[in-house]
């Protein structure tokens, strides 16, 4: 059953688009957000919510390389496999993503933060070769960008770690 935030959510997005077969997308993006993938659960929520069937729902979330059907990690890196990222480096690109994360193509690194996955065209072919994480773009890459912008995901990481232990401090 979808939450009250993602029954709100999905309702207050339904004002943008005419009926539920154009909302299907951006719904089962929400039930991602909040879930971290969508499992064959969201599917039949979201499908139930939207008057839907759960195989309209299936054909679009599986056409939709941005909808997760499996669980990923914490952050989702997409890299350009496309033509100008191909000549500019990609597989250099791939290689060094695998060795730094210890994880090939389609997997999760053990520590469960990132997972690895190929993405056609990024729209930023002149500066390829080109990756996303989450909603950022990431541009004019080698391996030493690639490791600077692991180690900010990293420590961020950490930080999150220590926050409650710091927030959690008691006079004695
Ligand atoms: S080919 Fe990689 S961004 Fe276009």
């Amino acid at each position: 059953m979808l939450s009250e935030q993602e029954r709100s959510e999905i309702q207050a997005e339904s004002q943008h688009y005419p009926n539920n077969r154009a909302l299907c997308i951006e719904a089962l993006k929400i039930v991602q957000q909040h879930r971290g993938w969508v499992s064959d659960e969201g599917i039949a929520d979201v499908a139930e919510a939207l008057g839907m069937t759960c195989v309209e729902l299936e054909s679009v979330a599986t056409f939709y390389n941005m909808i997760f059907r499996k669980p990923v990690g914490k952050h989702v890196i997409l890299l350009c496999d496309s033509v100008s990222c191909w000549i500019m480096g990609y597989e250099r690109l791939r290689e060094h993503l695998g060795v730094r994360l210890g994880i090939g193509l389609g997997e999760t690194s053990a520590d469960g933060c990132f997972t690895l996955l190929p993405n056609v065209c990024l729209g930023a072919c002149d500066h390829a070769p080109a990756m996303m994480i989450g909603g950022n773009h990431y541009q004019d890459l080698d391996p030493a960008r690639i490791d600077e912008i692991l180690a900010k995901y990293q420590k961020e990481e950490r930080e999150e770690e220590r926050e409650p232990a710091d927030g959690n401090t008691t006079d004695a």
